[in-house]
């Protein structure tokens, strides 16, 4: 980060690689200490993970959800239900969550069927058990800087990367590609608290190129294969890959054009390996954050 890297023969060093799954094994291994000191109060926090139908992604993602919560000394407890459950069962569940006391998180793996409406159900969430970090209390939360309240998983493991390689947002020109509710509006929000100069762009963004090209901090959330080009990045960015996209060939790539990125960029999550392994330990640190609150 900082200044342009001198190129030296025309020769640029390498940049730095954030590996997102040594972050995530720390991050894990500091919730592991935390659940182990809330056991010492009595307290055993406890994850419910919501899933409905048979999106086969989603299947992956719980799996992996749940074994890290084993791994750290969470329970976790998965209610599959049917891909034809009604918006009135799935809402019952949700209450019979919200008051379960051996229950500290709740999650709905996203996205739910078609015929169930998501605003619905997420807003049904207790905010005080919203794992994700999605109730509509939680989300104002954020925006308006009260501390304490849970935080979506991706950008906030987004944030735990740029802490641990050392990059202050502090004053940098940030840039979001990407607005959805679940990493690019928070992402924003997160790197405005840290106080960078932050612009949001999007698919109807006129000249996105241009707008890299200013950027010493890119967060790509779009979920296109390589939209953004390599020779984009301005020299000594930190790129920030949030993509990950099969490509027919089989070959997981993010959203940036690797290569050609690594070659300008001073700093650059890998895909995979960079930021996906932090949206699941994020997780883990919201559920031991609600089941410390709780206990005050
Ligand atoms: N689907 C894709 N990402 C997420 C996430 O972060 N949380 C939930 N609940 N569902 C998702």
């Amino acid at each position: 980060m900082g200044a342009p890297r001198p190129a030296a023969f025309g020769i640029l060093p390498s940049p730095m690689i954030i590996d997102g799954k040594l972050i995530a094994a720390k991050v894990r291994s500091e919730v592991a200490e935390a659940v182990r000191a809330l056991g010492a109060v009595g307290i055993a926090p406890g994850l419910a993970v919501v899933r409905v139908g048979e999106d086969p992604a989603s299947a992956i993602y719980v799996r992996g959800k749940r074994k890290d919560c084993e791994e750290v000394g969470i329970r976790s407890v998965e209610h599959h239900l049917p891909a034809t459950t009604s918006q009135a069962d799935l809402l019952a569940l949700v209450a019979q969550l919200n008051a379960d006391p051996t229950i500290h998180g709740i999650l709905v793996q996203l996205p739910l069927p078609k015929h169930l409406d998501e605003r619905t159900v997420l807003d049904a969430i207790d905010p005080r058990k919203d794992a994700d970090g999605f109730h509509p209390f939680n989300v104002g939360a954020l925006s308006i800087g009260i501390p304490g309240t849970p935080r979506p998983c991706t950008p906030a493991g987004v944030m735990r990367l740029l802490e641990e390689a050392k990059v202050d947002p502090k004053g940098k020109r940030a840039l979001v590609v990407g607005r959805s509710n679940i990493v690019g509006k928070p992402m924003a929000a997160m790197l405005l608290e840290k106080h960078a100069t932050v612009t949001i762009a999007h698919s109807r963004t006129q000249d996105l190129a241009a707008e890299v090209a200013r950027a010493d901090i890119l967060v790509a959330a779009i979920g296109k294969a390589e939209l953004v080009r390599g020779d984009w990045i301005r020299e000594g960015a930190v790129v920030i890959d949030v993509g990950m996209n099969r490509l027919e060939d089989g070959r997981l790539v993010g959203d940036v054009e690797y290569a050609p990125a690594a070659r300008r960029a001073s700093a650059i999550t890998p895909v995979p390996g960079g930021v996906g392994p932090m949206t699941r330990a994020m997780l883990l640190v919201n559920t031991i954050e609600l089941a410390r609150a709780r206990a005050r």
